[in-house]
């Protein structure tokens, strides 16, 4: 199976939005309107994996300064299709990610992920993030996150 990472566009709205609902519950997920605000923002960088030029999965990042003028970079979502996952597809996002976030000066990156997501959590040990902080209620009353953080070299 060869799998090609290429840019996010503005057309893959629709393709990014179905996957979106295979992964999270309508309450969670985000709507169309808000992958395109992200899309649109300057600060981001998204890459999507194709699969005989089929969007199976995507990664939306954003870099933003800390208080100390650093760059930061945050991984805002990643996200795969059920049929398509545990065959690398994954990691392979969150490396362009972070490789594109290292182009632009970015030192730093964190996640916030659910405390049940055991898969995603694997995926983000597996490439050195760290767990720091328990997010309390982040994801709604009685609905804790974790923050993971990764220097990036
Ligand atoms: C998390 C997610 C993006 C992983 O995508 P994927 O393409 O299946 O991941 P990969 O195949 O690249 O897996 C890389 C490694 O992550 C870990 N991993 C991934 N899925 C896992 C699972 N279900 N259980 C345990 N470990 C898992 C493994 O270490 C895996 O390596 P291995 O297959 O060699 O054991 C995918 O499960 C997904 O889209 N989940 C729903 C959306 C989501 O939760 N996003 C994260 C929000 S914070």
């Amino acid at each position: 199976m060869s799998i090609e990472i290429q840019q996010i566009r503005m057309d893959d709205v629709d393709e990014l939005y179905n996957i979106e609902l295979e992964c999270f519950s309508t309450e969670e997920a985000f709507t169309k309107e808000q992958i395109r605000h992200l899309i649109k923002n300057k600060n981001s960088i998204g890459f999507v994996a194709k699969v005989d030029h089929k969007v199976v999965g995507f990664t939306i990042g954003l870099i933003n300064k800390n208080e100390f003028g650093d760059l930061i970079g945050h991984v805002v979502t990643i996200d795969v299709a059920i049929e398509y996952r545990r065959k690398g597809i994954g990691i392979k996002l969150l490396k362009k990610l972070e490789s594109e976030f290292k182009t632009k000066n970015v030192k730093t990156c964190f996640l916030e992920v659910r405390i049940d997501n055991k898969a995603a959590q694997s995926l983000y040990k597996k490439l050195g993030y760290v767990e720091t902080v328990c997010l309390k209620d982040y994801y709604g009353k009685g609905v804790h996150g974790i923050l993971f953080k990764k220097k990036l070299k």
